[in-house]
This record gives C-alpha cells, sequence and structure tokens, in this order.
C-alpha cells in the first residue's frame, strides 16, 4: 500500500533523479559531441544505436551503482539499529541495484557489440560469443561480475535487517567495481598502478559522495531534529569524499595528461569543465556546512534553503558523472601513441626498465601508489586531529607515541611509494627490503602509536546505537575473527608461515603479475606484521597478553624461522619465479640468482634490527611491569600494617627454632 510517506519520498525520488540524470544526460551528449566518443568507427561499426546507447547505459550504471552502495554506506554510518528509516535506505538500494544489473546488462551488451563491431543477433554463434566473452575475456568477465554484485545485492539487501549486514553488503557493492578499475580506459598504460588505484578511489568516493545525498535527501529524518543530525553526519562523509575525489581524479588525469600542453586537447578540456564543477560542488559543500545545517534543527520552513540547495547540487553531480562517462570514450593524449621496441621489461610490467639503481636513487627514484599514499596521510591526519582533541580537553597523550605513528606512516609512504616501489618488480632483493620494512619495520613504529586507544579517548561516542568510526573500530575488534587471529600464538603462526606459504606458493607470481595481487600482499604483510607486533608490545588492548617470557621465547622463536628462510634463499640454487626476474633483460645489478641470495641476506640480517628493537622493548615492558608490580604489593603490604612482612618474619623465626631444637 502506498502510504502518504511513500508518496514523499517518490516525488522527492523524482526531483533527485530528474536533477541528476537531466544534467547527467546534457553532459553526457556535449561530451560525446566535444571529445568524438560517439562518431562511427572506421573499422567494424556496431550502428548509431550501440554507440550512443553504450555511454547512456554506463551513465546510468554509475549513477544507480552509487545510488545502491552510497545508501548503504550512509545507513551503516548514520543509522541505528532500530531506525526505521534503515529499512527504507535498503529498498533504496535494492531499487538502484536493479536499475544498475539492468543498465549493466546493457553496458555489458553494447560493450560486445562494440568491441566486436557486430549487430545484435539471436544466432547461436552470437550467444555462443556472448557468453565466450563472459566467461573468457578480461573485459567481458569484469563486466559480467559487476552485474551479478548487483543481482545479488538487489536481492539480498532487503534480506537482511541488521546494521552489521549492510555494512558487509556495502563492502561487497565497493569490491565489485575493482574489476571495473581493472579494465578502466587507461588500465593498459604504462602507469597501470596508478591508473587502477585512482579510478578505483574515485568511484568509492563519488559513490560515498553523491548515493549519500540521494539516500539523505530522500529520508531527511523523521523530524527536523533528525535531519540535523543525519545531515552533519552525511557532511563528515562528504568531505572525505570530496577529498578524495578531487586527489585521485587528478591521479587519474595523470595517466593520461603527460604534460600540461596535453590540457589542451578535447580530453584535457573535458577534465577541465570537471574541474570547474569539483571546484563548484566544494563551494556549495562548504556553504551548507557551515551555514544551512544548523537552520534545519529549527524547522521545515528554515531548512527549504537547504534541500533547494542539496538539487542544485545534484545537478552538478549529474553533470560531472555525465562528462566523466564521455570521458571515458574519449581517446586522450596517450592513447595510440607509437610503441617502438617492446622490451622484456616492457612486456612483463609494462613498463620500460628503469635506470640502475644507484645510492642516490633511492632518494630520487619514485612510483607513487595512490591507496597506501591515501591511507598513510589520512591517518597521520586522523591521529593528529584525535591528539589535538584530547589537548584541547587539557588531556594528555605521550609525545613519543605520536613520533612513532608519524614516522610508521612516512615509512609506509617511502616503502610503498619510493625507489623500493619503483625498483621491487624488477630485483629481488629489493623486493625483499620492502617486504621486511612492511612486515616487521613498519608495525614496530606503528603499534606503540597506540590508534585504537587514541580513538577511543579522542571520538566522541555516538549516544544513538548508531556507528560512527569508533563504533565500527570498537566493533571490528571485538569480532571473533579478529580476536582470533590477534591471539598471540595465532598471530605468530600467521608471521611466520606467511613467508614459506608466500613464496613457495603461486601467491608470489600472484602478487608480482597482478596489480591486485601486489596490493594484497602489501595489506597482508603489513596486518601480519601489526598483528605480531601488537601480541608484543602492544599498548592498546588485546585479547589475550602473555607473560613477558612467553613473550621473548615467541620471538625468538620466530625470528629462528626467520631466519632459516633467510639463510634458505642465500644458499638456493634455484631461482625463484625464473620467467619473471630471469626473464626482464636487465642490463645492469647483479645477476637473478645473486640478486636473491643478496635478498636471502637482507630477508636474514634486516630481520634482526626489529627484532633487537623488539626485545628490548618487551625487556624494558617487563622491567616496568616488574617495578609496578614491586610497588603495588608494598601498597597492599602499608596498608594492613605490614602484616605480610610479619606473617613473613614469623615464619622465619619458627623455622629457625624447628632447627635449633633438632
Ligand atoms: C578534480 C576533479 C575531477 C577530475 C580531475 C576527474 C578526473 C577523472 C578521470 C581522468 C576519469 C577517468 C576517465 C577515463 O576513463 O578516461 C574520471 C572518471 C570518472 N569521474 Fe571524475 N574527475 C573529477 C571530478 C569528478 C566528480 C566531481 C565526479 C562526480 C561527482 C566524477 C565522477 C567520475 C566518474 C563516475 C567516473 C567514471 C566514468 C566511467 O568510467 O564511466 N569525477 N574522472
Amino acid at each position: 500500500m502506498i502510504s502518504p510517506t511513500n508518496l514523499l519520498s517518490l516525488k522527492r525520488a523524482g526531483f533527485a533523479g530528474t536533477a541528476l540524470a537531466g544534467a547527467g544526460l546534457l553532459a553526457l551528449v556535449v561530451g560525446l559531441i566535444i571529445g568524438g566518443g560517439a562518431a562511427v568507427q572506421e573499422l567494424a561499426d556496431a550502428g548509431d544505436v550501440v554507440r550512443w546507447g553504450l555511454p547512456i547505459a554506463k551513465m546510468v550504471m554509475n549513477f544507480s551503482m552509487a545510488i545502491s552502495v552510497g545508501a548503504l554506506i550512509f545507513a551503516a554510518f548514520s543509522l541505528a539499529q532500530q531506525n526505521p528509516l534503515l529499512a527504507k535506505a535498503q529498498v533504496i538500494s535494492s531499487i538502484a541495484a536493479a536499475v544498475w544489473a539492468l543498465s549493466g546488462a546493457l553496458n555489458f551488451l553494447f560493450t560486445y557489440l562494440s568491441v566486436a563491431g557486430v549487430g545484435i543477433s539471436t544466432s547461436e554463434s552470437f550467444t555462443n560469443s556472448l557468453w565466450l566473452f563472459a566467461t573468457q575475456i578480461e573485459l567481458g568477465q569484469s563486466l559480467a561480475i559487476n552485474v551479478l554484485a548487483a543481482l545479488i545485492l538487489n536481492t539480498l539487501v532487503i534480506a537482511i535487517r541488521s546494521l552489521t549486514a549492510t555494512a558487509l553488503l556495502a563492502a561487497l557493492g565497493l569490491a565489485s567495481f575493482i574489476p571495473l578499475a581493472l579494465i578502466g580506459h587507461a588500465a593498459g598504460n604504462e602507469n597501470h598502478g596508478m591508473a587502477v588505484n585512482s579510478i578505483g578511489v574515485h568511484l568509492v568516493a563519488v559513490t560515498i559522495w553523491v548515493g549519500g545525498l540521494f539516500t539523505l535527501f530522500l529520508l531527511r529524518g523523521r523530524d527536523a531534529a533528525e535531519a540535523s543530525v543525519l545531515a552533519k553526519r552525511y557532511s563528515s562523509l562528504a568531505l572525505v569524499a570530496f577529498v578524495l575525489v578531487a586527489v585521485s581524479g587528478i591521479g587519474s588525469a595523470s595517466t593520461r595528461i603527460p604534460d600540461l600542453a596535453s590540457l589542451n586537447s578535447d580530453y584535457g578540456l573535458l577534465l577541465i569543465f570537471k574541474v570547474i564543477l569539483l571546484a563548484v560542488l566544494g563551494a556549495a559543500g562548504a556553504f551548507y556546512r557551515s551555514k544551512l545545517i544548523a537552520r534545519l534543527a529549527q524547522g521545515a520552513d528554515r531548512a527549504k534553503a537547504f534541500w533547494s540547495l542539496v538539487l542544485v547540487e545534484f545537478a552538478i553531480m549529474g553533470a560531472a558523472i555525465g562528462l566523466a562517462t564521455a570521458l571515458a570514450r574519449t581517446a586522450s593524449p596517450t592513447d595510440g601513441q607509437p610503441i617502438g621496441d617492446v622490451t622484456p621489461a616492457q612486456l612483463l610490467t609494462g613498463s620500460p626498465l628503469p635506470p640502475e639503481l644507484t645510492p642516490i636513487r633511492f632518494l630520487t627514484e619514485w612510483k607513487p601508489d595512490l591507496i597506501w599514499l591515501i591511507v598513510a596521510v589520512g591517518a597521520i591526519v586522523m591521529y593528529l586531529a584525535g591528539v589535538r582533541r584530547l589537548a584541547k580537553r587539557g588531556d594528555k597523550w605521550p609525545i613519543g607515541r605520536t613520533v612513532s605513528w608519524i614516522t610508521g606512516m612516512l615509512v609506509l609512504i617511502y616503502t610503498t611509494s619510493g625507489a623500493l616501489n619503483a625498483y621491487q618488480e624488477y630485483l629481488f632483493s629489493i623486493h625483499m627490503i620492502g617486504h621486511m620494512i612492511l612486515a616487521m619495520g613498519i608495525p614496530v613504529l606503528l603499534v606503540p602509536g597506540a590508534p585504537v586507544t587514541l580513538l577511543m579517548r579522542a571520538a566522541e561516542k555516538r549516544q544513538d546505537e548508531s556507528r560512527g568510526v569508533r563504533e565500527w573500530v570498537l566493533w571490528a575488534v571485538h569480532t571473533k575473527y579478529a580476536r582470533f587471529v590477534a591471539n598471540p600464538l595465532v598471530a605468530a603462526v600467521l608471521f611466520a608461515s606467511s613467508l614459506v606459504t608466500f613464496y613457495y606458493t603461486p601467491l608470489f607470481a600472484w602478487a608480482t603479475r597482478e596489480h591486485i595481487g601486489h596490493e594484497w600482499m602489501v595489506a597482508h604483510f603489513l596486518i601480519t606484521g601489526y598483528l605480531f607486533a601488537q601480541a608484543l608490545i602492544g599498548v592498546d588492548p588485546g585479547p589475550v597478553r602473555l607473560a613477558y617470557p612467553l613473550r621473548l621465547l615467541m620471538l625468538i622463536g620466530t625470528m629462528a624461522f626467520h631466519a632459516f628462510f633467510g639463510l634458505s634463499l642465500m644458499d638456493g640454487s634455484g631461482l625463484l619465479l625464473a620467467e619473471w626476474y630471469g626473464a626482464m633483460g636487465r642490463t645492469w645489478g647483479e645477476a637473478p640468482l645473486d640478486d636473491q641470495h643478496t635478498g636471502g641476506a637482507i630477508a636474514w640480517g634486516i630481520g634482526e634490527l626489529p627484532t633487537a628493537a623488539l626485545t628490548i622493548i618487551v625487556s624494558i615492558q617487563w622491567f616496568k611491569a616488574d617495578g609496578r608490580e614491586a610497588k603495588r604489593l608494598d601498597r597492599a603490604s602499608d596498608r594492613n600494617g605490614n602484616q605480610d612482612i610479619d606473617a613473613y618474619n614469623e615464619m622465619l623465626a619458627k623455622l629457625a627454632a624447628r632447627k635449633d631444637q633438632r
């Protein structure tokens, strides 16, 4: 039955949808005309319907994907489990997922027709080719997986009720962007990693921003006070999304626009339009953050200006997405450049061999990894914001913790974006330095920063059963899974076994050849190293605290395993991943097997430094804990009038007397 509130939601959806889609369509058509994205193909043209239908389907898919996943993110971050608006947000997500599945299927079909340059047909050979496209070709597989994710979301989202399941489905939705990022416009470029990361982050940020606003606009809150709270929560999400859209947009553009002169192209022109639209959106966001949100709590009349501005924002966002979709169909200045003689390094990594690694190049060569750059800078900014908040309240936070955290994050930036990242594909020894720093060096710096304790103290506790960053982190560290992997013994086993499992199984090849594998590897080494260091020297509370002697034993045992692994590499006569490191065509540096031996020495030698640091920290903690325990016993003894000492002396006296009697 359609109730008046449902009617109201439908009306609002109509307004928001018209603003988004209307402006989007207009911008798309203008963008396609400027950039030639729908021009007749010289070879095998699939016809007008496909040339125009493909970008339109893609744009609708971009909108609906953002709304479907964005609604879940907004709900997980803003609503309490028992709030009836949660179910409404799930319905919004489910309907958007249905549109996403439909437009995604059309996008899949039109992409096939466009690539194959054929018309649609009901013949068996056509169906077979389409099936082949979906199952054997990366482009088709990625689009098909995306449609599948939409169908899963469409059905599951209305079957669930809990906030946790809402967040997990949001994570599934976000994960479905990975295949899209892998086949993005510039994914075949020299800088594959930056192209994939930047478009992935761009899609995530656009989703949070556009989908969140759409959901806020439809739900609004049950009264003025709730509207104001929800708008404030959205506004925090939007601020993060805004920064991420700008950073990833520029990162993405950098892979297609090699120099400023290239901005003077159709592609460059469309990009400039997008930058202008982002600037306008940023100004609108700043205005409603500083002026209008406060008025929402004062009732419907005062809120009108806010919701009208949101409608204008929809139109601008729609135009940005329309232009973006046209941009993805426009030839960029780096497309179709003559390739020349392809070297073995280019065949394997996509990029030419870098110059010889000399000591100075450890400082001058950089290959930014946008994801870890964002993670590290974000972690530093949030940490400092937390420390500032404590300081304002007059609470103390040890400076050593802050210094340790920031140093750890700076080392993370160097390891993932500096010379180690630039050379790790070509030299096993450099890969091994990176591995050791990720698994042992960085965690030893990050763990003493006590980030969870800081978050718990600095972030405000939500009062309405909804979950902000503080509550979600608290939830995550208390899950059974987190408690299991954080158990000191499990953490030690994971840490030690990762070495052998990684290098002597296909995981190493996957992490070397595939960008997604590389990112997984960085996350895995960092997390397992963090858990191990946390079990040994953690300031943050953990599920089980081992006695200090056991901690030292665990450290020695794990490190012996590490040294054994290093030695086996130093001695080994077989080249690991020979078809990669042995086929790179390197004209400088050590021969691949010698380089692998150096890698083994590094695994053995570098591991000793963090081990020494860990041993010293554990010993100091042990010493301090002993001191504290002694003081505690002294105080207890003072409180009971030294009864324990008197009793002890009495017992000694009795023993002595017994001896005398004998
Ligand atoms: C500084 C501002 C921005 C820059 C430099 C930028 C840059 C880019 C670039 C280079 C691409 C890849 C296009 C291609 O595949 O060739 C892209 C894609 C995209 N952008 Fe942006 N962008 C900006 C702002 C925005 C905004 C404000 C939105 C929406 C609110 C947006 C939404 C999108 C979407 C949805 C895509 C994916 C398009 C597709 O593959 O169909 N961008 N952007």
